[in-house]
Parts: structure tokens; C-alpha cells; sequence
């Protein structure tokens, strides 16, 4: 095994205790419930902040139904993510318009002054960058969305004071 799958599995919610004794309670909570599947996978969001590979499989198994049925829940809903976020989560509009706007040039800037990639977060686990979709603020293309904050317009020469602004 590798040190990063190592360190991964070591890591994961299900390894630590506390967590996964949350883990389970939201399991025995809702396993006998109607849509059993979506209020447990909500609950665990909402409760350990992410769900992980092994946690799907974990709650596969649990719930006996097949793990590709809560991957795919887990992956078609952006509610959902599979590793923890950072303490802000800066997402980039992929509608068209913003597209036209020149998301592009305002992504490749981000992935610079940040270090990190779209999907991922910074080392420091302070800034998590995303896609989202039209937020309907079209008109203010390019958009992005800073937590719950939608600024418009942001040219890639504004980005580092948007970053500026969460650092401090
Ligand atoms: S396309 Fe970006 S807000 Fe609509």
C-alpha cells in the first residue's frame, strides 16, 4: 500500500472513533425510514462535512443496497463532496455567460495565486475552489461565489484581493 492510501485510510471518519460512532448513530437513526438512502447521506454531510469512498461503501453495506447506487447519489447532487472542504469555498460560475466572460482566464488566475487546483484545497485548508453552476447573476459576468456571497464581475487582476480579503 502506499504512504498516501495509507495516510488516506488512516484518516478517513470511519478510523476515528468519535466520528465514527456519528456515523453510525445517523445509520441505526434512519435505516428503517422511507428514502432511508438520501436522509442518511444528507445527515452525513450535513454532520461529518464530507463522505468519503469508504464511508459510501460503509453505508452500502449497512443499508445493503449496491455502493454504485450511493455513489451515484453522492456524485450527481454538488451538496455532496468526498473529502473535507476548506474554511471558505470560493466556486466559479460555469453558465455560459460567465463562460463568455472569461471564467477561463479568471480559473487559470485563481489556480495561481492559490497553488491549488479547481476540486481541491489549499494546503492550509483555508480556501476550497469549485465549479458551480448559472447562479442567475448573469449580467454581472464573470461571477463567482465566495461562501454565500455572489461578486460579480471579477476580473482576474481582482482575484488576489478576494483571496487577500479570506486570509485575513
Ligand atoms: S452564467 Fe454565470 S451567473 Fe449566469
Amino acid at each position: 500500500m502506499t504512504k498516501l492510501l495509507e495516510k488516506i485510510l488512516e484518516t478517513d471518519p470511519l478510523q476515528i472513533p468519535e466520528l465514527r460512532r456519528v456515523i453510525d448513530q445517523i445509520i441505526d437513526d434512519n435505516i428503517a425510514i422511507p428514502g432511508a438512502t438520501m436522509v442518511i447521506l444528507n445527515e452525513l454531510q450535513s454532520q461529518i462535512g464530507y463522505i468519503t469512498p469508504a464511508m459510501q461503501a460503509y453505508t452500502a453495506k449497512r443499508l445493503n443496497v449496491p455502493l454504485g447506487a450511493i455513489h451515484g447519489v453522492v456524485t450527481f447532487y454538488s451538496f455532496f463532496c468526498t473529502q473535507p472542504r476548506g474554511k471558505h469555498i470560493v466556486k466559479f460560475c460555469m453558465g455560459t455567460a460567465c463562460y463568455v466572460g472569461g471564467m477561463q482566464q479568471l480559473i487559470d488566475k485563481a489556480k495561481q495565486v492559490t497553488g491549488t487546483d479547481v476540486g481541491n484545497t489549499t494546503e492550509d485548508g483555508l480556501i476550497t475552489l469549485e465549479v458551480c453552476r448559472c447562479v442567475g447573476a448573469c449580467s454581472q459576468a464573470p461571477v463567482i461565489v465566495v461562501d454565500d456571497e455572489v461578486l460579480g464581475r471579477v476580473k482576474p487582476n481582482k482575484f488576489p484581493q478576494v483571496l487577500k480579503k479570506l486570509q485575513e
